[in-house]
């Protein structure tokens, strides 16, 4: 996996709501291998912007099939980085762009006869309009049922795309939009959701028909909901996965009893087949601020355990992480943590970006 940035043309925009829009962006023959992807991966973008380097990651609603490479911004009150896109990004401008990563993502199987249950609220459709294209196309078995959480019908991204979809895979793919401000006539598609929502759709939709994997990207509170509700249902941990673009970082471990007072590490960092060693001192807040403060040019995006484009793989020594969003409980059996909000638990530790 190559974790470089490479420069990247914005070939269109199309505004998708009045406060998102639709970019695509053109990728040269020579990175096509480079930046392929598998349906719910996201890309890592970097751009200076009044003088401040400023990295984000943004899904790609496209499928692989469709072999383009699209993503959908929304505007985020004040946010620096949606705000620049949305008012000054145009065709023909570039970004510096990573290839795609992330664990939110499915492998369609052509033979496969499934049901999948996606929730997404805002923009969080956009993974999720990925892999329910995917699923369509690719299995041809298999069924897609879509509740997707919005205001009104005006804020709705990807209206057009998912009416298409509905009318192309007409028995496949069920499409429940549940809207907070505006009425559908039917209540029980008002409102947010929520457990007590989650129960009523369920009855509704769900109960009738085996569920094999739930995929659900939103807000905190909305990806715990499902997590719970459908945990409480039977289904396994590793039948549900969820995407969170943005944290409160509300549940922080507390990992001050378990740094070794007054003690340093020793930090053998390897990147790019190259290895630099330093010392950690208390004052470093993670492996990853260290990693920065010794000059590696560590890969990173949102610095706030969501994404996992700081992910490294500990060989000697061990680490905890304050949280974990992003990281599956096999990696981090397997010794992976999310650079950014790992600290030393050890006095020695050997990092590899390289794993
Ligand atoms: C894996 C991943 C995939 C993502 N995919 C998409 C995508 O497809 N489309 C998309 O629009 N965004 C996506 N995001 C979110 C995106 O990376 C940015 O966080 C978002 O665009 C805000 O960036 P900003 O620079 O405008 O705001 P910032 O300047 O970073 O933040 C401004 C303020 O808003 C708060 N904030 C930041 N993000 C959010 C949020 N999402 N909701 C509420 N408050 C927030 C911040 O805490 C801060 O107070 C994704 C994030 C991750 C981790
Ligand atoms: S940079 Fe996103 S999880 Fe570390």
């Amino acid at each position: 996996m190559s974790l470089k940035f490479h420069s990247v043309l914005v070939q269109s925009v199309k505004p998708l709501t009045e406060d998102s829009a639709e970019f695509t962006l053109a990728l040269p023959e020579d990175l096509h291998d480079v930046f392929g992807y598998e349906a719910g991966q996201y890309l890592t973008i970097k751009q200076e912007i009044e003088g401040q380097e400023i990295r984000r990651s943004y899904s790609l609603c496209s499928a692989p099939y469709e072999k383009t490479w699209k993503i959908g911004i929304k505007r985020v009150n004040a946010g620096i980085f949606s705000n620049y896109a949305l008012d000054h990004l145009r065709a023909g401008d570039r970004l510096e762009v990573m290839p795609p990563m992330g664990n939110f993502r499915i492998t369609p199987d052509k033979s496969r006869k499934s049901h999948t249950v996606l929730f997404a609220a805002g923009s969080g459709i956009t993974p999720v309009l990925s892999i329910a294209k995917t699923l369509l196309m690719e299995e041809p078995l298999s069924t897609v049922t879509l509740f997707y959480g919005n205001k009104g019908f005006s804020s709705i991204m990807f209206l057009e795309d998912l009416e298409a979809l509905k009318n192309q895979y007409i028995t496949r793919f069920r499409l429940v939009h549940v809207l907070s401000r505006e009425s559908q006539g039917i209540p029980l598609q008002k409102g947010r959701i929520d457990a007590e929502k989650l129960d009523r759709l369920f009855k509704a939709f769900l109960a009738q028909e085996p569920i094999n994997d739930v995929y659900v990207c939103g807000p905190e509170a909305m990806i715990l909901s499902v997590k719970n509700f459908f945990e409480a249902r039977g289904l396994e941990r590793n039948q549900i996965h969820f995407e969170l673009f943005h944290s409160g970082l509300a549940d922080s471990k507390n990992l001050e009893e378990k740094i070794i007072e007054g003690v340093t590490c020793e930090v053998h960092l390897v990147l790019d087949e190259d290895a630099i060693t330093f010392e950690m001192t208390r004052e470093d807040e993670n492996l990853l601020a260290a990693a920065q403060r010794a000059g590696a040019d560590v890969p990173f995006a949102c610095k706030g355990g969501v994404c996992c484009t700081c992910k490294a793989k500990i060989l000697e020594g061990t680490a905890e992480m304050r949280v974990n969003y992003a990281l599956e409980p096999e990696e981090i059996n397997q010794g992976y943590v999310l650079t950014c909000q790992a600290i030393p638990t050890s006095s020695k530790i050997t990092v590899s970006f390289d794993e």
